[in-house]
């Protein structure tokens, strides 16, 4: 298994990704064709910034991407990306409007603080998620795609309850760059209901 983390680490450097999650969202974007050129891309919790990276490559000139964190980004942003320091909860949503009106995909990689109490950290978990979908509610295109992450544990049932209702599509991934000792997982939306 350290292996292939460090097979992951060591591609990371290689190709300039800020993290190995990276290799996540690729996974993820190859086989359910997520991404396209000029595609609107709203990423939370980007921090350091290996999604942004990826998207920002996939996306092309006439795309966008607009990472939000708590922590600042130590990246250079291209022209195709923009930033928003804030914690999600505490952010003005409708201030995303003055970036883009309509968005064709919202990615979470948002992770709670951990206390080691799994009540506590799976409905930590959830609430980002369910930050995500309102985010999404408020800005996705019809036809857009929501992805979240998520930590398995008790509230990931609600979670899919939740998606079920808003999407006609939804479906759990487990990337192979994702540890499989982690118990994060990954939901995708797709169609709004
Ligand atoms: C696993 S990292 C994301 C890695 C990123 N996708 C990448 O590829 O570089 C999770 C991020 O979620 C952010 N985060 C967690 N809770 C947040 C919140 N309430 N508001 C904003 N960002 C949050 C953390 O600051 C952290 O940077």
């Amino acid at each position: 298994m350290k292996e292939v983390q460090d097979h992951y680490f060591k591609k990371a450097k290689k190709e300039g990704y800020a993290a190995r999650s990276a290799f996540k969202l690729e996974e993820i974007d190859t086989k359910h064709k997520l991404l396209k050129s000029g595609s609107k891309v709203i990423d939370l919790g980007c921090y350091p910034g290996s999604w942004m990276q990826y998207v920002s490559g996939k996306i092309g000139d006439k795309g966008l991407v607009l990472g939000i964190d708590r922590t600042a980004l130590q990246i250079s942003l291209k022209d195709n990306m923009r930033f928003i320091h804030s914690d999600i909860n505490e952010l003005d949503l409708s201030t995303l409007e003055n970036v883009a009106t309509r968005f064709n995909l919202v990615i979470s990689d948002m992770a709670p603080n951990t206390t080691g109490v799994k009540g506590v950290d799976a409905a930590r978990s959830l609430q980002l998620c369910e930050m995500a979908l309102l985010v999404a509610r408020e800005r996705l295109h019809p036809d857009g795609a929501v992805l979240v992450k998520i930590l398995r544990g008790g509230t990931f049932d609600e979670l899919l309850r939740q998606m079920r209702n808003e999407y006609r599509i939804v479906k759990t991934i487990k990337p192979k760059s994702s540890r499989k000792e982690s118990k994060e997982i990954f939901v995708l939306g797709m169609h709004r209901k």
